[in-house]
């Protein structure tokens, strides 16, 4: 068994591409198996902060392959511009980065689409990152999808144009005006092909399996997070992928029997981008506080993150249907000062409290019921040792690996990599 994969369990930006940088020097492979770039993974260290929305986490240590799987899906033109940032490090992508062929690719028409159903939808729209990852996810399960492989291929600009006029077909049905320079983004979005065409486009399950095979480490990195996948999520304000632990064997062409450790990573309290049902939001100065402090806006849209109390209903759900076997706790330092903290551990419905996730969390039908726990006023940015961490903090982490049922094997306390208390 040589793969651990690493989750989001709430609804994404748990601290995912900080925790994978940290952890990469013991892997030799980094794999992204899910998402696009609706993903936005921050990494700061020796004072940069890296922002990666396609690219795994492991890209800036030099002697490890960082892999965008099949179950990905790549829009050249986001892609390139971060190859570009990665130029300006000095980071030689081309040794150290693997494309799977099966990849697909997000079209400029995918984008337009997403527009388009997110305008007709209203109020009731999910909020969507507008990068085009519900269309280009609907054409591979429709089977019209356009992969990396087909760029290689010579009829690829033929297929190009007959899934582009199958678009513009239906963007007739929405009848609506939409501000989108076509002709300039298509030119761009082949332009930038021509950079995918440079690098190793590969085969990424024969990769894998015989890296496994000559006992490789390989860690899967996760984007979006749980409580966003496409079945278990909070439908239909989800994304359109697998974000849970199954969607490492399909996104990247794995035996379930090679998993070994998954990690699981929640932030000491909640946040969400978009809409959806968020039962433990704030709309007070509590939450104002942790927005604040916590700097919660997005990575990729910067659009400002809803935050709200730590759900346990929730991340028990997540917890489960991922069978995590390692916990970490990310942003504690952003409750410092708060006199108290609040936890959910249970949803008040018209049938009386209940414990699990049930099939649908709107406001008008559960309402959080909350345990109180005395705050701290330190720091804890400056810790190092979780021996000088204020009483209550450990207390709080103490009583989570209790309610939780699995331990809490790292501690983040700042954005940095060095801000990082292993347990492990
Ligand atoms: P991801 O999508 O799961 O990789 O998470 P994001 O990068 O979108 O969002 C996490 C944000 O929190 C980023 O701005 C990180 O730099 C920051 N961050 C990560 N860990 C910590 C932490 O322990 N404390 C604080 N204050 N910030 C953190
Ligand atoms: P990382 O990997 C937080 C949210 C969007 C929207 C919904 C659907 O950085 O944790 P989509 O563009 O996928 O169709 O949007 O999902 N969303 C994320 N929220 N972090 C993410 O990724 C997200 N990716 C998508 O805000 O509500
Ligand atoms: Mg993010």
């Amino acid at each position: 068994m040589s793969v651990d994969l690493l989750l989001g369990l709430q609804w994404g930006d748990e601290g995912k591409g900080k925790i994978v940088d940290v952890l990469t020097q013991k892997y030799d492979i980094i794999a992204r198996f899910q998402g696009g770039p609706n993903a936005g993974h921050t990494l700061k260290f020796n004072g940069i902060k890296h922002v990666l929305h396609t690219i795994p986490s492991g890209i800036f240590h030099k002697k490890v392959i960082n892999l965008i799987g099949n179950g990905v899906v790549i829009d050249p033109i986001i892609f390139k511009s971060e190859l570009n940032e990665l130029k300006k490090f000095k980071i030689d992508y081309r040794k150290n980065l693997y494309v799977s062929n099966k990849a697909h690719l997000i079209l400029p028409t995918h984008r337009l689409l997403d527009i388009a159903s997110e305008k007709s939808k209203g109020k009731s729209k999910i909020g969507s990152t507008l990068k085009g990852i519900g269309p280009t996810y609907m054409d591979k399960t429709g089977r019209n999808g356009l992969r990396v492989g087909d760029i290689f291929m010579s009829n690829w600009e033929k297929k190009y144009k007959k899934i582009k006029k199958k678009h513009l077909k239906i963007l007739e049905f929405y009848d609506l005006k939409i501000d989108f320079n076509l002709i300039k983004i298509e030119k761009d979005f082949f332009e930038s092909i021509k950079s995918i065409k440079e690098l190793n486009v590969i085969e990424s399950e024969d990769f894998l399996f015989n890296a496994m095979e000559s006992g490789k480490k390989i860690l899967a990195e996760g984007a979006q997070g749980s409580l966003l996948d496409i079945d278990f999520g909070t439908y239909p304000f989800v994304t359109s992928s697998t974000t849970t632990a199954a969607g490492a064997c399909t996104g990247l062409g794995i035996p379930p029997r090679s998993i070994k450790n998954v990690f699981g990573i929640f932030k000491a309290y909640t946040t969400r981008v978009g809409s959806g049902p968020f039962p433990t939001e704030l709309f007070d100065d509590f939450g104002k506080k942790m927005s604040k402090i916590g700097n919660e806006f997005g990575s990729t849209t910067g659009r400002s993150r809803r935050c709200g109390w730590l759900d346990l209903v929730a991340l028990k759900y997540s917890i489960r249907i991922n069978g995590v076997s390692q916990l970490m706790i990310m942003k504690g330092d952003v409750l410092s000062g708060f006199d108290h903290i609040k936890v959910c551990t249970g949803y008040k419905t018209k049938n009386g409290i209940i414990s699990h996730f049930p099939f649908s969390i709107n406001d008008d039908e559960i309402k959080p019921e909350y345990i109180k726990i005395d705050g701290w006023k330190e720091d804890l940015t400056k810790i190092k040792n979780e021996n000088n961490f204020p009483l209550n903090f450990k207390k709080y982490i103490s009583f989570l690996e209790k309610e939780l049922k699995i331990p809490i094997k790292i501690i983040s306390v700042g954005p940095d990599r060095e801000q990082t208390i292993l347990r492990i």
